[in-house]
């Protein structure tokens, strides 16, 4: 398991130079074209998504030159997942955010396939350096023949506009193919990259390589080996400091057939709490543990705000079953709210939407403590003529041990054809029976079927803060240590809200509504 070759940061060739560039503009120009054919009736109001196009992980988000950046995996000529390129958003504040150029393209021999997941870290000198992994397919065509991973570098000195690109910083291990995702930190005064592997034996494990100057990177150890031999690779791992403690999160890639309620979707999330210090292998404190239980949360990567928090931008979309809006809609995938992490005393990690959504509300309703009836319905939104809730905060708190209901239930993207008769809708829902929240797309509109849902641990007070967005539902739930996100697609016309109770009362201490603005109005 050699650690392969440095080559030197950022030096410009100038004909590679300019076949990035052309690569760019060619890739810029499909794009605005797509974009000319995109229908809004899914595209997200709160949620950062590309302009057009297919957008998997996000990717080298940081704060650099006084913006927020993130990046994305993006294929901008079509809404399914292609050749990689680097798409990019920033914001100054995290609420307004803007679409900027697209950052990388492939064009070189190693990234001939693809500008695949990585990093950002910003240089000594000022400059931003990101670090991602070139792929190439073994036989030039696909991946039935496997394929060639390395670690890339990249540098800006426009604030992350335009990148020029440096070539191999890790070239292949001896027998490994996948190797990818590097995640690039400063530790102590030595840098540090996590890499995913899939071991010679198939296992999934992460690799560090260090590096004294983010130049030179020499392989450090397997820090991680899933305890799970069934599990052969661990997709963008980040590891990080939090709370006092290490927190371990990767995507684990397994063909197991899924069991229970946990890694139910092609793709899952989790994370691992332990103990690391530089020099040694990362050493678990806790078991395994979902991070996000919906259809829809994967590849999260962290950063440190300049504040000091610990923020977390992850993915909602799919790779295995095609969504609605990839169809006719010319664009497919988002990023959740982006969450603040914190650990809980007995090790969980707790996912917030970020403080700065409230920047987004216009318009509150609060309607106070009130009783729902048994087996009853209250519209909260959408009685009324253009009373349309698209882009929507739902703050709930219910007294269970007043409330007999076997189920408590806020139906949203709610649709009728017939005046609401009947209607198509996706329920967020406590099931007092499992004990467990989640949400339920058994009837949506437009949305493959199917449901998801999170262990409740909320005692006698059941307390949901749900995000509801055109495309999109994410559900927050008590101390945050759990959440269900899953993509969602609302049928034609008013999107209504209603609260309703399943063979008992609901007993609401307290219920807000705050219609969400624009992440893209207002847009400096
Ligand atoms: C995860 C992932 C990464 C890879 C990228 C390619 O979703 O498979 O491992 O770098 O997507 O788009």
């Amino acid at each position: 398991m050699d650690a392969g070759q440095s080559t030197t940061v950022g030096v410009p060739d100038a004909e590679a130079a300019a076949r990035h560039t052309a690569a760019l503009e060619r890739a810029q120009t499909a794009r605005a074209l797509l974009q000319d054919t995109r229908n809004d009736r899914w595209y997200p109001r709160f949620h950062v998504a590309a302009p057009a196009g297919w957008m998997n992980d996000p990717n080298g988000v940081c704060f650099h030159n006084g913006r927020f950046h993130v990046y994305y995996q993006h294929f901008p000529d079509a809404a399914q997942w292609g050749p990689m390129h680097w798409g990019h958003a920033s914001s100054a504040d995290l609420v307004h955010w803007r679409h900027e150029p697209i950052a990388l393209a492939p064009s070189l021999p190693e990234d001939a396939d693809g500008v695949w997941s990585g990093s950002a870290i910003e240089a000594p000198d000022g400059r931003l350096l990101v670090f991602y992994t070139g792929n190439r397919w073994r036989n030039g065509v696909d991946d039935t023949d496997g394929l060639v991973q390395v670690q890339m570098v990249a540098s800006s000195t426009d604030g992350g506009t335009t990148f020029t690109k440096g070539g191999v910083v890790i070239d292949t291990p001896e027998g490994i193919g996948d190797f990818r995702d590097p995640k690039v930190w400063l530790q102590g005064d030595t840098y540090c990259m996590v890499v995913a592997a899939t071991s010679l034996q198939g296992r999934g494990q992460v690799w560090l390589y260090t590096s004294p100057d983010l130049e030179a990177w020499s392989f450090d150890r397997v820090i991680f080996t899933d305890p799970n031999p069934a599990v052969h690779m661990l997709e963008c791992p980040d590891l990080f400091e939090l709370d006092g403690h290490w927190v371990l999160l990767y995507g684990p890639m397994t063909t197991a057939r899924p069991q229970g309620y946990l890694n139910r979707n092609g793709h899952n999330t989790g994370y691992v709490v332990g103990k690391w210090s530089l020099g040694g292998e990362f050493v678990p404190s806790t078991d395994y543990t979902q991070y996000d239980w919906g259809h829809h949360y994967y590849a999260p990567q962290t950063m440190r705000a300049p504040d000091g928090r610990r923020l977390s931008f992850g993915w909602m979309g799919g790779f295995t079953l095609p969504l609605a809006s990839q169809q006719a809609d010319a664009w497919s995938g988002q990023l959740a709210v982006p969450r603040e992490l914190h650990l809980t005393d007995d090790l969980r990690l707790s996912a917030s939407p970020i403080g700065e959504v409230a920047r987004l509300r216009r318009t509150s309703t609060d309607l106070g403590s009130f009783e729902l009836g048994v087996d009853a319905d209250r519209v909260l939104i959408g009685a009324a003529p253009g009373d349309d809730a698209q882009a929507l905060e739902i703050e709930l708190e219910v007294d269970l041990a007043a409330s007999s209901a076997e189920q408590v239930c806020l139906l949203v993207h709610q649709t009728s054809s017939d005046g609401f008769a009947t209607s198509q809708f996706t329920k967020v829902c406590f099931d007092a029976l499992a004990n467990r929240v989640g949400i339920d797309r058994g009837v949506t509109a437009r949305t493959d079927r199917g449901y998801r849902s999170a262990p409740f641990t909320g005692g006698d007070t059941l307390r949901l803060r749900v995000l509801v967005d055109r495309g999109s539902v994410e559900v927050f739930i008590g101390d945050d240590t759990a959440a269900v996100s899953s993509l969602s697609f609302p049928g034609v016309g008013v999107r209504r809200v209603t609260l309703a109770s399943v063979a008992g009362t609901v007993a609401v201490t307290s219920l807000r509504l705050h219609e969400l603005g624009s992440i893209w109005d207002d847009a400096d």
